[in-house]
């Protein structure tokens, strides 16, 4: 193991670290464009050069490896006027078109001119044009070739992760440029990542591009509630300027680096499926049913409707009356309150939260699950499922057309998809009561006599357990939409009206409960979890 020193500290590192390496577990930031850590090196752009005593030239840290004994120095003289000239160099045929570039104020050419450049132009010739302008090269990535600072990180993504080969580095000299395959679209499942690698402006995020300033957005960390994978992620948002992007609050998702889960990747069904956020089909206030009409309410009316009719419901029929289809989609926090409620205080035996799908989702060898749910696993742990002798999401609507169930309460999920809009439109006609509780109107809450609007996952505090039974943090990146609240707060005020006082003030205080009640969250805590997750104690 070498033992080195960088600036001035000493450190011991495993054979092969390489010097950039090295230097960032001392808290050095070695400059760097062409390098990034998932991906193998190219040591093409220069800017990460160091000083290396006994040695004649300036090195490259992103490609020398750390020997015993080697002194480095990464911010001399030497070092400094180094970088000032690759800055020179790669800015000379570039645009600074950065008052309409999309990536200003997250550009690595302006943050290291800022920082290492700083230096006057000499350049007055004219600036070699490139072939792409503001071009999209696929569904969600616009290329602008000038901007391009041949880094090739983008090229390296598409052949090393994710093995598609769409684009290519052609011509040569300073008529080098990035360019896509002809005929080919930058259209893979996870082509959105080159965006984030791209150090410059040159990818930018068609979905993005110009729906606000980076600079008015805020950052909350998450988890994908896309699929089982449960990829770690930032939801970034923006309250302080409401009149950009329509109103919208949430306006991107970038990966989170977690290397148990999905390293720095993501992929773009995740990516661009946060739209549902602050859509229009987003419920923000109770709904009951008059006549043939949902009419808006308040949630005093809704809940008491609810409560009673269900107390109603179990005094003359009892609990085999009704049915509740929980939803995996839900944090562990909002599931176990569902359990407690209708399994535990009420006895209801027919819970269950598996809806069949039609057809098999998508699923690879790399990060996406077939299942879309987040939280399928916390779910079974919470004992969820239809249990022996209890009636599964198909029996219970069978049970409905039959009038066997008189009361069916259905949290978020979407029964027409498997069952069809006519025998649901004909159960709810069958049904007593029909609940419908869910941050957006499907056809199936369109049948229900009641709807309660409950926050989307980037509106409150949970936890999610992906595939691998590792149980991850959610937070609450913005406000619960119009008079949406959390599952879990909807489920306390019901409980309090038919009777059952539930203690809990936070997601928090029933994570807690949770790891002391079911054996497979023991030992966990929202502490424990941290940024990057924790596995099941069975696990
Ligand atoms: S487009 Fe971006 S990631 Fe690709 S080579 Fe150019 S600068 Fe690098
Ligand atoms: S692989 Fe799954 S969890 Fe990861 S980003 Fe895609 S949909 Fe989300
Ligand atoms: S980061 Fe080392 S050569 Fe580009």
């Amino acid at each position: 193991m070498p033992t080195l020193t960088i600036d001035g500290k000493e450190i011991t590192v495993e054979k092969g670290t390489t010097i950039i390496q090295a230097a960032e577990k001392l808290g050095i930031e070695i400059p760097r464009y062409c390098y990034h850590p998932g991906l193998s090196i190219a040591g093409n752009c220069r800017m990460c050069l160091v000083e290396i005593e006994k040695s004649p030239k300036l090195q490259i840290s992103c490609y020398t490896q750390a020997a015993d004994g080697m002194v480095v120095h990464t911010t001399s003289e030497k070092v400094k006027a180094a970088r000032r000239a690759i800055l020179e160099f790669l800015l000379i045929n570039h645009p600074v078109d950065c008052p309409v570039c999309d990536q200003a104020g997250e550009c690595w050419l302006q943050i290291y001119y800022m920082e290492h450049g700083l230096y006057n132009s000499r350049f007055m010739e004219n600036k070699v044009r490139k072939h792409f302008k503001a071009t999209p090269i696929g569904p969600w990535v616009n290329l602008d070739s000038e901007r391009c600072i041949l880094c090739s990180r983008c090229v390296r993504f598409t052949s090393e992760i994710t093995k598609t080969y769409e684009l290519a580095l052609v011509n040569r000299g300073d008529h080098s440029e990035i360019t896509i395959f002809p005929g080919k679209e930058l259209n893979n499942k996870y082509s959105g990542n080159v965006v984030d690698i791209c150090p410059v402006g040159a990818l930018t995020d068609r979905d993005f591009r110009f729906q606000c300033r980076v600079w008015y957005l805020d950052k909350q960390e998450s988890i994908c509630p896309g699929c089982s994978r449960g990829c770690n992620i930032e939801i970034h948002y923006n309250v302080q300027r409401a009149h950009h992007a329509g109103g919208r609050r949430v306006l991107r998702i970038k990966p989170r680096f977690n290397p148990e889960v999905n390293k720095w990747w993501i992929c773009d069904e995740g990516r661009y499926g946060y739209k549902f956020i602050d859509d229009k089909s987003r419920i923000q206030m109770p709904y009951l049913q008059e006549g043939e009409v949902l009419v808006e309410t308040d949630w005093k009316v809704v809940l008491d409707k609810v409560a009673s009719t269900l107390r109603s419901i179990l005094t003359t029929y009892g609990t085999e009356s009704i049915g509740v289809i929980a939803s995996p989609q839900l944090t562990n926090e909002d599931l176990y309150l569902i359990r407690k409620l209708f399994v535990e205080d009420l006895r209801l035996p027919h819970v269950d939260f598996k809806v069949p799908v039609k057809e098999k989702g998508y699923e690879d060898d790399f990060l996406i699950k077939a299942d879309k749910n987040p939280n399928t696993r916390g779910a079974e742990e919470l004992g969820l499922g239809a249990r022996e002798g209890s009636l599964n999401v198909e029996n219970m609507l069978e049970a409905a057309g039959t009038g066997r169930l008189k009361a069916l309460y259905v949290f978020g999920q979407d029964l027409t998809n498997f069952f069809g809009e006519e025998k649901i439109k004909e159960i709810a006609s069958r049904l007593e009561l029909l609940v419908f509780q869910g941050s957006n109107l499907n056809p199936t809450g369109q049948y229900a006599h009641v709807i309660l609007p409950s926050a989307t996952y980037a509106e409150k505090d949970g936890t999610f357990t992906n595939f691998e039974g590792r149980v991850q943090r959610i937070y609450k990146a913005v406000e619960p939409l119009g008079e949406s609240l959390p599952d879990w707060e909807i489920i306390i005020k019901l409980a309090r009206l038919m009777g059952f006082s539930y203690p809990y003030q936070s997601a928090r205080e029933i994570f807690e409960e949770i790891a002391t009640v079911i054996p497979a969250f023991n030992g966990l805590s929202y502490k424990v979890i941290g940024s990057q997750g924790a596995k099941l104690a069975t696990v």
